[in-house]
Formats: structure tokens, sequence, C-alpha cells
């Protein structure tokens, strides 16, 4: 079960995902121990928003495993989109479009299909994993000149965070179109009462 109280801190450390946090700790000593050894590593800060998406391929972090009041998750607890059978998009994935263009399309262009200035995010929500992802936006990154601002202490983007999430990650398997969704399911009792709490 995911964890309905979702607010900054709760999203960052739910305790049903302590185990995957300690697991993943343990890339950076590869990467070093990589480096150590003199072969080439991908430095890139943008790679993961370079890298095309095979909407056809195995990616573990979209499919849809189980639905909790109209937000969908994939068997890892990962917040995921669902598109219904009459092509209505989920309620997160709708309100992500609305928040992603007042919050983020400003730097990373129209449906997250990047800009000069700043990555196609869409191809990052399927590439990058969800915490690094969460990670890069509560608290931001810079490479040189290139900055990415830290949300953490803003609540239109904490609060509706899986939501510009799960909406890129629709775009970025190509599931939308661009443009506004033409169709979208209802908004839960549930989605509204997180929102509401998490809002204040
Ligand atoms: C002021 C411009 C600006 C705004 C606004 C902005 N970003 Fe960024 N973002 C950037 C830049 C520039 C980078 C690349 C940073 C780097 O080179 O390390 C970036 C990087 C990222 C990355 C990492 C991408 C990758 O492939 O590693 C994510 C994820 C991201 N932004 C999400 C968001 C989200 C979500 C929003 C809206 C809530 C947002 N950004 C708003 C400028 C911005």
């Amino acid at each position: 079960m995911p964890d309905r109280c979702v607010g900054p801190f709760s999203l960052m450390f739910p305790p049903n995902r302590k185990v995957r946090l300690m697991k993943r700790a343990a890339s950076p000593i590869f990467v070093a121990a990589i480096m150590a050894l003199g072969l080439p590593v991908a430095a890139s800060a943008q790679a993961w928003s370079d890298q095309a998406i095979d909407p056809a391929a195995d990616h573990p972090e979209v499919p849809v495993s189980y639905e909790d009041g109209g937000r969908y998750y994939t068997e890892d607890d990962i917040p995921t989109f669902n598109i219904g059978d009459d092509g209505a998009v989920d309620w997160l994935s709708f309100s992500g479009f609305r928040r992603y263009h007042s919050e983020c399309h400003v730097c990373h262009g129209p449906d997250g299909e990047g800009s000069t200035y700043a990555p196609k995010i869409k191809n990052s929500a399927v590439n990058l994993e969800y915490y690094d992802f969460v990670d890069v936006v509560v608290n931001g990154r810079k490479s040189g000149n290139s900055v990415m601002p830290h949300f953490g202490d803003n609540k239109n983007v904490m609060c509706y965070l899986d939501d510009i999430y799960v909406y890129l990650k629709a775009r970025g398997m190509e599931a939308i179109p661009r443009g506004r969704p033409a169709k979208k399911a209802g908004k839960s009792d549930l989605i509204a009462e997180t929102e509401n709490a998490c809002m204040g």
C-alpha cells in the first residue's frame, strides 16, 4: 500500500521505500571504481534526457500493478500513469500537465520536450529512477552555468510532484500526445484530501 500522507518529507522517506534507497547507495562507489580503472564514464548530467526511448521495450517503472483511490502504482510502489479504455488519462497525469506548464515549462519547454536551455525531461522521467528524479526537483542541481532550481520549499511543486512525474513519464512513453489531454478521469476523494492536507 502506498503512503496516504503525501508531503515533502513523507514523500522523500516513506518507510516502505527505505530498502530501495539503501540499495541504491552502492552506485556512486561503483562509478568511483570504474573511474579508478580509467574506463570512460558517461558523466554528462543531461545523459538521461538525451537517451531515446523505445515505448515497446521493457520499462519496469511504467506498467500499472495496482490502483489506490485514483492513483496508479507499479509493483514497486512507484507512481505511474494510466490510460483508460476510453482514452481518458488518470487525474494525476492531467493535473501534472497543468502543473508542469505553470512551473517547469518556462525552462524545459512545452510538453516536456526540452529547450536550448534545459533538458528534455519527458525522457528523464522514464530513464531516471523515480527517487533520482524527485531528488533533482527537491534539491536542484548545477552543472557549470546550467542551473536547475530547487523546489523543495515550493508547495505548488512538492504537493504535485507525483502528478508532474507521471505526466512526464506518459509523455516520454508517447502514451499521451502533446498538448492538453482531451479526456481525463475524475478527481477522487483521496486525491482531493491528500492535496488539501499538503497545501494546508
Ligand atoms: C529556471 C529554469 C528551470 C526550471 C523552472 C525548471 N528546471 Fe529542471 N532543469 C533546469 C536545467 C538547466 C537543468 C539541467 C541541470 C544540469 O545541467 O545539471 C534541469 C534539470 C532537471 C532534471 C534532471 C534531468 C536529467 O535528465 O538529469 C529534472 C528531473 C528536472 N530538471 C525537473 C524539473 C521540474 C519537474 C521542474 C518544474 C517543477 C523544473 N525542472 C523546472 C532548469 C529548470
